[in-house]
């Protein structure tokens, strides 16, 4: 079987996506595939084996192949763009199309889904190019926030705002990876990851939840505590039954609300009970026009209701990476996966 594994990209997860590559090419079987590497570099410059070609070059290579793996992660990527490519070229690949990743992608657009699908996502406003956080929009969020780019991931451009006088420079920050923000009042409470897999056949597997446990010295599961280490994973979570039941089939949900294929990983906070709000700042910061585009889900469920954070169209595949690691303790082994991913897209 004629296989490309596609990785790099232009992101800023370029570097995430060359470890989730080269886990990928270490596990494998070489007896069953026929390996090519096809490198996006962060120029947008292509090669194969190694060897710098054009693009035109570069997409003979994948055309020609049984099917390709996209192992890319964030926007030119994992966000519907390669996979539209791909759909032309007409070669099979793993995990999900266009519409899942670009809705994926976008984590103003992911929760609009979600939220119609009756999940819970976070209370918060999306600011367009040019938009600022009203005093109204600050009342109603409360603090602390936290101020993400809509379009990014491993938390590029993430940041925590315990003070409105901070909200200036996170969103400069978050605008440096995509000029659409969100900001996002925060779920304290515990950090949960649900992976889902699709089998060959079409059956949707959900794996058991991971607890992700931060170090004291990172300020939340941030690049640093991500890559870096220190973070520790609990595979299961120590949650009692019923609360594993609801996240699994939360997570099952977001993956055919999204429209996915192959593979979803659901990133989740199980909220502790509501603490008192932060009183209302003295200052506005900012400002906005009109309708600054309100996205108060209004959700009024059960509070013991998890909270999607976000979701993860190709999460992390490194060995060490959580998608990978809850499978293996399914009794999925790395190599095992990486079959069912392959033959799920070439059926
Ligand atoms: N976006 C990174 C790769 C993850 O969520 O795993
Ligand atoms: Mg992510």
């Amino acid at each position: 079987i004629g296989l490309a594994v596609l990785y790099g990209g232009r992101s800023g997860e370029h570097e995430v996506s060359r470890r989730s590559a080269a886990s990928i090419l270490a596990h494998l079987d070489r007896d069953a595939y026929r390996v090519t590497e096809v490198l996006i570099g962060r120029d947008g410059q292509w090669q194969v084996d190694g060897v710098p070609g054009t693009l035109p070059a570069a997409l003979r290579v994948l055309a020609a192949q049984d099917v390709v793996f996209p192992a890319l992660h964030g926007p030119y990527g994992e966000d519907g763009t390669v996979q539209s490519m791909l759909d032309w070229l007409g070669v099979p690949y793993v995990g999900n199309g266009v519409f899942a990743s670009a809705a994926g992608m976008d984590k103003a657009v992911t929760k609009k889904l979600l939220d119609a699908e009756g999940l819970r996502v976070a209370t918060g406003v999306t600011l367009r190019p040019g938009e600022f956080l009203s005093r109204a929009d600050q009342d109603r969020v409360g603090l602390p926030v936290f101020v993400k780019p809509a379009r990014a991931g491993s938390s590029l451009g993430v940041s925590r705002v315990d003070q409105w006088w901070q909200l200036p420079a996170a969103l400069r920050m978050a605008r440096d990876a995509d000029e659409k923000v969100l900001v996002e009042r925060a779920v304290p409470g515990r950090e949960v990851d649900v992976a889902v897999l699709q089998h060959p056949d079409g059956r949707v597997e959900v794996g058991p939840p991971l607890e992700i446990r931060v170090p004291a010295t990172a300020a939340f599961f941030d690049y640093a505590a991500k890559y870096d280490g220190g973070a520790v994973f609990h595979i299961p979570a120590p949650l009692d039954p019923a609360t594993t039941r609801l996240v699994q089939d939360r997570a099952v949900r977001a993956f055919h609300a999204l429209g996915c294929r192959g593979l979803l990983r659901v990133d989740f906070f199980l909220p502790e009970p509501a603490p008192a709000r932060a009183p209302a700042p003295d200052v506005a910061i900012g400002h906005s026009d009109g309708d600054p585009g309100w996205e108060d889900p209004g959700w009024d469920g059960d509070p013991g209701e998890p909270v999607v954070n976000e979701v993860n169209t190709f999460p992390g595949f490194t060995a060490a990476s959580q998608y990978p690691q809850i499978w293996a303790r399914a009794g999925i082994t790395f190599p095992r996966l990486l079959d069912i991913l392959i033959t799920g897209a070439r059926s």
